[in-house]
């Protein structure tokens, strides 16, 4: 017998689980960092361009095809495009994006994990300088002993709730846990700006200097808002698979982006007043939350509950877009070879955890082995964000916008979108016909080094 679809309990629900998927450590531990890398205030305008011309209309683009379809990535375009290969490896590219970003994605949410530990230990405790808590990052992050256990716990956590299925366990525990990181993130934001010698680190947030921006900012911006919207690869459509046709894909959609944005923007204030607080340098790349925070939580009364707390939240934003990432493949196993669910949960669970291995050694005892002068960790993550979600998401809007019949894809954003002006849903469209393609097309060019701005 085949099971019937499952399907959101609410639209709450599914705004709930979207906004899990995309809430991440995209937010709270890339995006500080790449601030940090970037020039600050310049790189937040342009992440902020990045979201509104092209993530938005990207999102509801990508959301459409699958609500539309009720199917995988790949059944979404065999569907639609009438068996076509290239749209099915479309589909396909996104199956296989997930599995590559999964793969080093789990290893940093099981650092996350391990700092639970640490701050349960107290590890912290006296430490006054963030550079000692750096040493200890160092001794952690390349210790195979430490790093491959917590891989593999993280894994196991994201297994079993795919395996359980996802919409009782994911939509219950997003409707929790989305209010209560929020809620945190703020008291953090507060503790942080309110530090002696914030005040830099504000500036530095709100004053841009576009000086340093180059081809390779503007790309890395247009890479993190794909990355951060958890957009391009099917993990959105996936879960508007799941979504009922009387929810409303515009307003949904505008929450998620609007929530997501708002979380890495917050991660911005809540780390960066207090890294110039401490006086600390602010490119300090993927160790920065690991180094900064820990200490932070010093100077707080109570710090060493909220620090056990933090890593807690830290763990729980990770899981729900792990969960979003393995649920894309394993809804593609499931649907197009017909394996039962749960098997094919531990299945790929088990492939994503060996592929992730390198991944997980790329800090330590593989440092120094190199693809294109990067670590297998750097490369991945290069690979998945700046090439192929945008590549994704290309064609994803070029297929929306050119090789839809329009009426089409205007009666499907409608349903469900009853009150929302059809002057809106027509900029909407003209937005991925025409601007959306065009700009991520430019920023390609632009970071391939073909046209130089
Ligand atoms: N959006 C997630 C984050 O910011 C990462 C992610 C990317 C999740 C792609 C699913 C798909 O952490």
């Amino acid at each position: 017998m085949i099971k019937q679809r499952e399907q959101w309990g609410s639209k709450l629900g599914f705004i709930l689980a979207a906004a899990g998927s995309a809430v991440g450590l995209g937010n709270i531990w890339k995006f500080p960092y790449l601030v940090g890398e970037n020039g600050g205030a310049a790189f937040i305008i342009l992440y902020l361009i990045c979201v509104l011309l092209v993530g938005l209309p990207a999102v509801m683009a990508e959301i459409l095809i699958g609500r539309t379809t009720q199917k995988n990535p790949v059944g979404c375009f065999r569907e639609l495009s009438k068996k076509n290969p290239f749209w099915m490896g479309v589909g396909l590219l996104g199956i296989i994006t997930g599995f590559i970003i999964l793969s080093y994605y789990n290893v940093i949410a099981g650092w996350s994990l391990g700092y639970i530990i640490e701050s349960v230990k107290g590890s912290f405790h006296n430490m006054e300088n963030p550079e000692i808590a750096g040493e200890l990052f160092f001794q952690n992050s390349t210790n195979f002993k430490w790093v491959l256990p917590l891989h593999a716990g993280f894994m196991f956590f994201t297994i079993a709730i795919i395996y359980s299925g996802v919409n009782k366990g994911i939509e219950k525990a997003s409707k929790f846990l989305m209010p209560a990181l929020l809620l945190f993130i703020f008291i953090l934001v507060v503790r942080g700006i309110t530090l002696d010698g914030a005040q830099k680190g504000i500036d530095y947030l709100l004053k841009a200097d576009f000086s340093s921006v180059t081809a390779k900012t503007v790309s890395l911006a247009l890479g993190q808002a794909f990355f951060s919207l958890s957009l391009g690869m099917g993990a959105l459509l996936t879960y508007g698979s799941y979504m009922s046709k009387k929810d409303n894909i515009i307003t949904s959609s505008v929450s998620i982006v609007a929530l997501d944005t708002l979380i890495a923007i917050f991660a911005g204030f809540m780390i960066f007043p207090a890294l110039f607080a401490l006086q600390m340098q602010p490119d300090q790349g993927p160790a920065l939350i690991f180094n900064i925070l820990p200490v932070m939580f010093n100077s707080i009364p109570g710090g060493y509950f909220f620090r056990i707390l933090f890593f807690i939240l830290l763990s729980v934003a990770a899981l729900t877009s792990t969960i979003s990432l393995l649920e894309v493949i394993t809804a593609y196993v499931v649907d197009e070879f017909k394996i039962p669910r749960k098997k094919a949960t531990i299945l790929l669970g088990v492939i994503v955890f060996l592929i992730g291995i390198p991944n997980a050694l790329s800090f330590g005892v593989m440092q120094d082995f190199t693809i294109f002068g990067k670590t297998f960790f750097n490369l991945f993550d290069y690979i998945a964000s700046n090439i192929f979600l945008p590549l994704g998401g290309l064609c994803i809007t070029i297929f929306v916008g050119w090789f839809w019949k329009k009426q089409d894809v205007v009666d499907n954003i409608t349903e469900g979108s009853k009150g929302i002006s059809p002057i809106i849903i027509n900029i909407w469209f003209y937005l991925v016909k025409f601007i959306v393609p065009v700009l991520i097309f430019l920023i390609f060019l632009t970071s391939l080094g073909i046209i130089t701005i």
